[in-house]
Formats: C-alpha cells, structure tokens, sequence
C-alpha cells in the first residue's frame, strides 16, 4: 500500500512532522504552504472557501491514505468528525475530546472529578465575579480566559494592579471577545515546566521524549508569554521513573475518564507539567502537536510515525515503545524584532542553508515565498534545530549555526536549552 499522507496546517511544527514523514520514505502532501513544506511535501491546492469538501475531494483524488492535523482551529472546527464520517483515517481528536484544550472549564473539571494533581481553581462569568472568586487566592495568582487564545490567554499576576491591568486586557479588549465567556481563577505553582507529548487511541499510551518549551521572551525566562522561542529534547527533568507516575497517575486516569464519558481522545495529548521535586502536576493540556517542541522531538524518534498514526487512526494503537537515537535535539526560534507585541512584518529572508552544518536543520514557520523571494508573515519567523551528542554540544551547534544567519530586524533567545544542563545524565 502506498504510505501518503496529508498534513494541514504550516507553522514550524507542521515543518518538522513534515521533515520526519519524509525521512520514512513517506509521500506527504501538505496544506497550506511554507518553504519547508514545499522542499517536503507535495502542495495541496485546496479551497478556503468550501475548506472541509476540498479536502474531502484532494483526499479521494489522491488517495491519501491518512490525514494529520497540526494547529487547534482545524480541531476546534470538526475537522475530524467531517473526516471521519466519510471514512477518511485521521490521526487528531474530535471537536469534542478537543476541550480538553479549546475549553480549560472542561478540562479543570474534568481533572478534579478524577483528582488529577492540578492548580486549585475557581471559574468566572463576568469581570465582577472573577474579582470577587480571586479574594481566596494569595499573590501571584493565574487568571486564563477559558477559549482558545492563541497561546496568549494566560496572565500570572503578581498583586492587585496587574490584576487590574489583566481584567483590562480579558474583558475590555477585543482579543479575547470570543473566548473570555469564562475566565479560570488559578493558584500559582511553584516549580519547573516540561512538555509530555502522548500518542494514543484513547486507551494504550506511548510517550515521546519529554521537551522544554522556552515561552518567555527573554533570557532567563523574563518578558512577556510568547508562543516559544525555543525549545530541546529529551527533557531529563522529567526522569523515566516520573515519566512513568505521570502516565499512570495523570495520563491513564484522563483518558479513562474520557472514554467513560463517551468522549474518548484519539491523536496527540499534550501535557503541560510543573515540576516541583518529585511532585508533578498539571497546567494545561493540549489536543495537539506543541509547537517549538516538536521540532526538537522530531530529531530524536527513530521509530516510524507514519506507522503509530495509522494505528492510531484505526483505533488500535498496539506499538509499545518509541525507539529514539539517543541524541539531543535543540531548536532556537528567530522571531522579529517587537514580538510578541507589535512586530515588523515582510521582513526578506535570505538563508543559504549550504552555510549550516549538516546536523542542523531551517524549519520555516512564519514565512512565505513570493516569486522565489522569502519574506516573514509572522512573529515567529524560523526555527533552527540541531542535533547531537548530549546537550551541551547541541547548544554549542546550534548557536554556532544561527551565527551565520543574518536578518535584518531579528532576535533570539541566546540560552535555549541551558537550563536543561543540570539534569543530565553525565
Ligand atoms: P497556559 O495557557 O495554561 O498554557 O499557561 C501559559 C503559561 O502560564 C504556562 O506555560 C505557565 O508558564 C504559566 N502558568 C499557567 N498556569 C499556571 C499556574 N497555575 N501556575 C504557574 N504558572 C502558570
Ligand atoms: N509550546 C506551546 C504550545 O504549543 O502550545
């Protein structure tokens, strides 16, 4: 049988699965377009109009034999329930087991029925009632709008004036319109953060390497939350031994409870962690891919994603351990100068991928290519990923990678991955 496969979506994490589908001598088609997805993938020419019939149509003419989906929207749409019902094998949740991510009400309660460790919580309707549920928090306390936000919904606030500043921001401005119907009151946690990324078909479990997501914008974790500057993997802060509580004493219960509800996840569950000792416990969960940990992971799985997807998509997930290459992964992201505020846009971009060393690897995610000339259509622009042995080393070369590339009106995070050093295994 041809091994094909469609991905929808174009950021630097669709970059990355596209990269590693290709490497397993798989044919992918993707939609829409970046440049590393043209270097990989076929181009789906696609209908934005009539979206869910277009990709119906490219799937039959095509044959494609299995779709994966990248960003939330596609999930938060039904992407998935459309899919499925005309027959169409989809690694990715249903509009429904999507809440988990796109409705953080849902997912709280559905962690405290199952007492999941998390931050204690309250929910709030309107501005008012967040004021007065927030009384029985101390400073600093986590006020996150409930819908989805573009990774920008979250606000940790320090004392009564940035809570003031964040209400603003939730209730008075247009941003968060569509998804501020209820705000989650939070405890703050204490602790470290690490990804954990679980493939299942709602019952069995398979973790992929552990990562961490550098989401401020500033070295040493200062500035506002972005969407990640960077990125590396594994992440030994979380050790087999915690890995292995996280997925019986989080993971499993979840899931568990999910199916029990009739509402059983099927794709990738990302876990948010914070660390703190031997505690674990949990800040989000996504329904997706992460996004600049996937392109870290990626480098580092040798087992055959196109194969645990179709497994996945049949509802029969029986692989029981990911094969990795031992190596680190790195991955630095180059975003324009402002961002995550207002930032530069159509910024030219001109990297000659000839200049990198050949463990290094250009995921384009906000970039276009316009008559053979590549310009920025987002704040996150590129993601540079290397590869080596053990941590130390990856940060060297990939720092002396992104050395060589010079755009004008960009900026990184100089100390993607230190943290992670005393963690590992020497
Ligand atoms: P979220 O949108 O839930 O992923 O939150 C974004 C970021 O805000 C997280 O990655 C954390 O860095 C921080 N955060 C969210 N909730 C909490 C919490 N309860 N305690 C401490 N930090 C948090
Ligand atoms: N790395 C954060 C996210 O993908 O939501």
């Amino acid at each position: 049988m041809i091994r094909n496969a469609l991905i929808l979506g174009n950021g630097g994490r669709e970059s990355a699965l596209a990269y590693k589908l290709n490497s397993e001598r798989v044919l992918v088609h993707a939609y829409p377009q970046n440049p590393t997805l043209a270097k990989y993938c076929i181009s789906a020419n696609l209908n934005k109009e009539n979206f869910f019939e277009s990709v119906l149509n490219y799937i039959r003419e095509e044959e494609i034999s299995i779709v994966v989906i990248g960003p939330e929207n596609y999930l938060a749409d039904g992407i998935v329930d459309f899919l499925e019902s005309n027959k169409v094998k989809v690694f990715g949740p249903t509009k429904s087991a999507a809440r988990i991510e796109t409705d953080k009400s849902y997912a709280k309660r559905l962690m405290k029925e199952n007492n999941v460790p998390t931050a204690d919580y309250d929910i709030a309707q309107s501005k008012e009632e967040c004021i007065e549920k927030s009384k029985k928090y101390s400073f600093p306390l986590v006020l996150k709008v409930s819908g989805l936000a573009a990774g920008k919904g979250a606000f940790v606030v320090k004392d009564r004036k940035e809570m003031e500043s964040a209400l603003k921001e939730i209730y008075d401005t247009e941003q968060f319109s569509k998804a501020n119907s209820r705000v989650v009151i939070e405890e703050f946690m204490k602790g470290e953060e690490v990804s954990l990324f679980v493939i299942t078909d709602g019952e069995n479990m398979l973790a992929l390497p552990p990562a961490q997501d550098f989401k401020r914008v500033y070295d040493n974790d200062e500035g506002p939350n972005t969407g990640g500057m960077g990125s590396y993997a594994p992440c030994r802060l979380l050790s087999p031994a915690l890995e292995e509580k996280t997925l019986e004493t989080i993971i499993r219960p979840v899931l568990s409870a999910m199916k029990r509800e009739g509402n059983p996840f099927k794709g990738l569950l990302y876990a948010g962690l914070m660390i703190e000792e031997e505690n674990v416990r949990v800040v989000e969960f996504n329904a997706r891919f992460g996004d600049p940990e996937t392109q870290s992971i990626m480098c580092t799985v040798n087992s055959s994603l196109y194969d645990i997807f179709m497994e996945v998509a049949e509802g029969n997930l029986t692989t029981e351990k990911i094969e990795t290459n031992s190596l680190s992964a790195v991955t630095v992201v180059i975003a324009s100068e402002g961002y995550p505020g207002e930032y530069k846009k159509s910024i030219e971009i001109s990297v000659d991928d000839n200049t990198l060393d050949r463990n290094t690897l250009i995921f384009h995610a906000g970039t276009k290519n316009d008559n053979n000339k590549i310009f920025s259509t987002g704040g996150r622009m590129l993601n540079v990923t290397s590869f080596d042995m053990g941590l130390e080393k990856t940060i060297d070369r990939v720092y002396s990678n992104i050395n060589k590339i010079k755009i004008e009106g960009s900026f990184y995070r100089k100390d993607i991955g230190k943290k992670g050093l005393k963690y590992e295994i020497k």
